[in-house]
């Protein structure tokens, strides 16, 4: 009695986990990209595409952005059992987990204390992907499960239901810290504000100018007010009196707040609110499609980019802006590490946000390269482009995983690949050993720096005292 269980998620292969080199990332420039000049203030050139494993190239980022990330999407495969063109979606349960968990564990430590951890999901896993999330980031870390109105029309077709949502899983690092940015408010929302009586402050909506207080409750809302038009007073009911006391109500008078309707002859004022003076709204946990899009218009936006040879699976761009603008600001960093096409770079680089991208399949090059080439250069008309009068400009670098560093000889001896050369094998040493790759122009002994005052040298040379 009075004991805790510690509830927790099992799975064949729980206990296996991956032993994991901190490997090294090697530029290939010919597949980096730049714009020719500089479009803007702050156009930012130094995003990351990774080719490779995201298990490798997530531990390849630790040692230099641990606790840097602010928001990190992430679309992974559903597991639902279809072949895609581009992917197979359709590993064993325990697998998909143990995939799903060894990523996350590295994802929580990429991620910055106010940083947020934001996952598409349908069905198929997302109960169990909550759970292990919780486990992962810590229940108490936990901020929503949002629902994203994917798809126009009803599937006929579907045997039970029509899929008609997917879910997005939303994490804190930190829930004590991270908070949602607010959200511009919407066109629908701004249609409700008119200027019928020609107001010069602009367009403005109006609420009751009764609350749901009795007089009993509140005898100091319950008192008489002059109509300006007829002259007569008028009282509130008893049940329903003003939502303002009389020094207020003498204050919105003179402001030229009430209305009483379009010739003066309503029973009851209504207070005016203005348009000018609209906050921000809070993020809503239902996200339809005429704000974040749909999978009709993302697969549009990708035949508009590769016509005949389009991703399988791509989101649409509105979706990644509406969570870019809820999970950060212009400068922040953003990591994809289930890339697909380069949707959530292409929308990053066109909101000033900082982004390191990972993709495994050959689609890396086939569509994420040429798809940020066309944002760099301006050339991507589709997607949110004009809504942010996108004129291109920044760069990314592509980076592919090093080879592991050890491998073994004919005689099963464990020895260092051929494949490094003296510069990747400082490199690599540098980060086994948890110092920053940084070789001195001057001192040729001084190939990384852990603090201010200790260096590493690498060398294949025999060492001498000196
Ligand atoms: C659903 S798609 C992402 C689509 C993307 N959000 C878009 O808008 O195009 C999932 C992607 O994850 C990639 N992927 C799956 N396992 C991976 C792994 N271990 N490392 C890197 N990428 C992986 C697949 O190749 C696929 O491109």
């Amino acid at each position: 009695m009075g004991q805790k269980q510690k509830l927790e998620l099992t799975w064949i292969g729980k206990e296996n986990r991956p032993r994991l080199e901190p490997r090294v990332l090697l530029e290939d420039p010919e597949k980096s990209c730049h714009a020719a000049e500089r479009i803007g203030e702050n156009d930012i050139f130094d995003n990351r595409l990774i080719f490779g494993d995201n298990l490798l190239a997530l531990k390849a980022l630790e040692q230099e952005f641990a606790g840097k990330v602010k928001c990190v999407f992430i679309d992974p495969p559903y597991n639902t059992g279809s072949a895609f063109s581009h992917y197979d979606d359709g590993l064993e349960h325990s697998i998909w987990l143990s995939l799903m968990r060894d990523r996350l564990e590295l994802i929580r430590r990429l991620l910055a204390d106010d940083g947020s951890l934001w996952i598409t999901i349908d069905d198929n896993e997302v109960h169990y992907l909550k759970v292990l999330c919780d486990e992962v980031l810590g229940r108490s870390n936990f901020v929503a499960s949002l629902a994203w109105h994917k798809r126009v029309s009803p599937a006929n077709d579907a045997k039970f239901f029509s899929g008609d949502f997917d879910h997005i899983l939303v994490f804190a690092r930190n829930k004590e810290v991270w908070r949602p940015n607010r959200l511009a408010r919407n066109e629908s929302q701004l249609g409700n504000y008119r200027n019928p009586d020609g107001d010069a402050r602009g367009a403005w909506n109006s609420s009751a100018y009764t609350c749901a207080k009795t007089a009993d409750e509140r005898p100091n809302l319950y008192y008489p007010i002059k109509n300006p038009f007829s002259g007569q007073e008028v009282w509130p009911s008893r049940t329903r009196v003003w939502a303002y006391d009389r020094s207020s109500h003498e204050r919105n008078v003179q402001q030229g707040l009430l209305y009483w309707g379009k010739d003066g002859t309503a029973r009851m004022p209504r207070i005016k609110k203005f348009e000018t003076e609209t906050r921000p709204v809070v993020p809503r946990s239902i996200w339809e499609y005429e704000e974040a899009g749909h999978n009709q218009e993302s697969k549009l936006e990708n035949e508009k980019l590769f016509p005949g040879v389009s991703f399988s699976t791509p989101k649409p761009e509105r979706l990644l802006k509406r969570v870019l603008e809820v999970a950060s600001v212009p400068g922040d960093l953003v990591l994809d590490s289930f890339a697909g096409s380069g949707t959530t770079g292409a929308v990053a680089q066109k909101m000033g946000r900082r982004w390191i991208m990972v993709e495994l399949g050959e689609h890396c090059h086939t569509h994420i390269i040429p798809r940020l080439q066309k944002v760099i250069d301006g050339k991507d008309s589709g997607g949110i482009t004009e809504a942010l009068k996108w004129k291109g400009g920044g760069g990314f670098r592509y980076y592919r995983l090093a080879p592991s560093l050890l491998e073994r000889d004919r005689f099963g001896m464990v020895i260092i690949s051929k494949q490094y050369n003296a510069t990747m094998l400082a490199e690599a040493m540098c980060k086994l050993m948890g110092f920053r790759y940084e070789p001195s122009d001057s001192v040729y002994w001084q190939h990384g720096k852990s603090t201010e005052t200790d260096f590493i040298f690498v060398t294949t040379q025999t060492l001498s005292v000196e």
